[in-house]
């Protein structure tokens, strides 16, 4: 009984190794060179794709450069290329991988830093000025005051957009957005129907055709569902986008 026990232990004890190759490529060294570097290490239960590069940066590799924050899916730090699929690492479980092989590449479309790190920050603080991502009204706020009510439907509506975590997985998923620098993608388009949806923002829908009313917004999408596929908050992008296009289609008509 005492000898199965221990088998048994054992057993459970026993993990399989896997292979994780990582991109390494130092765009500001002038000595570095694109190349991938695989690691083999122990899979331990439940392990994430954060847990173990953080493994192979304390025990094999000081210089492997990541991001990680929250390493709960809230952040958006994390986002990367997964054995050809955009999505957050510290999400993603190790034992998904049946052969255990898992390759790590940066996002494409944003700057590359270092490795697997990429500076989507500059590009979404950007974006968010070109569509002027933030309430535009006359009415003077005061704070002393109970706010205007909105119908619980319409402010779900706008809370379901408010998720996005900005992790640029979408831009990544988006073949219009590889090919054309300048299109804002799904991040940008569902930030602009946030604001339509919401009743504070006084903007009409002419005031939101001069800012998306182009192939570099609205009328760049071409319905490839990349976005929503990949989307790690399941946003609703694509109903979205159909939505703000149905706004400003009739603005198209006029000019
Ligand atoms: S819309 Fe989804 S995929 Fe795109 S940035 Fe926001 S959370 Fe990430
Ligand atoms: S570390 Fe924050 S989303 Fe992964």
């Amino acid at each position: 009984m005492g000898d199965a026990l221990n088998q048994k232990e054992n057993q459970e004890q026993t993990f399989r190794t896997i292979e994780i190759s990582v991109f390494r490529y130092n765009p500001y060294s002038k000595h570095s060179k694109p190349r991938f570097e695989t690691y083999s290490l122990s899979e331990t239960p439940s392990m994430t794709l954060y847990i173990a590069l953080s493994k192979i940066w304390a025990t094999m590799d000081h210089h492997v450069s990541f991001d990680f924050v929250c390493r709960a899916g809230i952040c958006g730090s994390c986002a990367m290329v997964i054995n050809g699929k955009p999505r957050l690492a510290c999400k993603t479980r190790t034992e998904e991988f049946l052969d255990g092989k898992i390759t790590l590449m940066p996002l494409p479309t944003f700057k590359h830093i270092k490795d697997l790190q990429v500076d989507t920050g500059s590009w979404m603080n950007a974006m968010s000025q070109k569509v002027e991502s933030w309430i535009h009204t006359k009415e003077k706020t005061d704070i002393s005051k109970i706010e205007k009510r909105v119908e619980p439907d319409v402010a779900q509506a706008v809370f379901e957009l408010d998720r996005c975590i900005e992790c640029g997985i979408c831009l990544a998923s988006c073949s219009t957005r590889i090919m054309r620098e300048s299109f804002i993608g799904a991040v940008g388009l569902s930030r602009v129907a946030r604001f339509a949806i919401d009743p504070h923002d006084e903007r009409t829908d002419a005031d939101y055709y001069e800012l998306v009313g182009d192939d570099d917004g609205i009328f760049g999408c071409m319905s490839l569902m990349g976005c929503e596929d990949h989307c790690p908050k399941e946003l609703p992008l694509q109903t979205k986008i159909a939505y703000m296009r149905r706004k400003l289609v009739s603005q198209a008509i006029k000019s």
